[in-house]
């Protein structure tokens, strides 16, 4: 068995952030909550033993000292929210691997916040260099977590990251939250990955997807 993981999921009372927290409660994990209201955080902990009561989950007061603790530290929080959390994180975050999971969409969701040659991950690792930042599961709907299968086959979830090591333990992660991991390439991949959401969003408001729709690459 591998080794247990602390993983601090900073906005774990969000729609991704107790999805993600679920996901990985399955897995070798220890999961250390952050939300705004710790009652919420506290009400994400209860879910998770109801189902599982050996679950390793606790709800903890202060994203500085979940990050501390933390081997991964996932900000599950709206972009504009990252770098305020940042400020928080960043001595505590030295050499460990931060995974954004942002989407920087405008309000009207027909384009991005961020400049057409960076990506939210890219500006997290500005604000972080000293941190491994990978970029995961922007491209998984908050909904797909429950049944990552869409249209009967496994969902696909993208990675990307510059630290081979911290993209290969994201991509553990990811499978063990259910979902096909394919690395997808450095950080500036985020880009793409970013902009495969926003596609999927507006798709999925034109033709009425509900929020089930995912990835799938088919090959030979
Ligand atoms: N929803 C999806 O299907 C989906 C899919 C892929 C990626 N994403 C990305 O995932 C991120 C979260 O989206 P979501 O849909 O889960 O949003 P959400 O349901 O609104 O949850 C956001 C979470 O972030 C917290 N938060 C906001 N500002 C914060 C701050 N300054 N400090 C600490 N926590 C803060 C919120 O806490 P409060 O409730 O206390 O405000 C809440 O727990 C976004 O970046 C989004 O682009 C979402």
């Amino acid at each position: 068995m591998n080794t247990k993981q602390t993983i601090a999921i900073i906005g774990a009372s969000g729609n991704m952030g107790s999805a993600i927290s679920k996901s990985l409660s399955k897995g070798n994990n220890r999961l250390l909550l952050f939300a705004n209201e710790k009652e919420k955080a506290e009400a994400v902990v209860k879910d998770i033993k109801s189902g599982n009561a050996a679950a390793d989950v606790e709800a903890l007061e202060c994203p500085t000292d979940a990050s501390w603790e933390a081997d991964v530290i996932i900000l599950a929080v709206p972009f504009q929210a990252e770098k305020e959390l940042a400020e928080k994180i960043r001595e505590v975050a030295n050499q460990k691997i931060v995974i954004s999971i942002a989407n920087p969409l405008n309000a009207t969701f027909n384009g991005m916040v961020t400049a057409t040659d960076t990506s939210a991950a890219e500006e997290l690792q500005k604000l972080l260099p000293n941190s491994k930042v990978v970029k995961a599961f922007n491209t998984t709907f908050a909904a797909d977590f429950s049944t990552p299968v869409i249209d009967g086959k496994q969902a696909d979830a993208f990675v990307a990251g510059n630290d081979e090591e911290a993209v290969n333990t994201v991509s553990e992660l990811v499978k063990t939250a259910g979902f096909n991991p394919i690395v997808a390439g450095d950080l500036s991949v985020s880009r793409t990955l970013e902009n495969m959401q926003l596609l999927l969003i507006q798709l999925g408001m034109k033709y009425h997807y509900n929020w089930l729709a995912g990835w799938k690459i088919l090959h030979n």
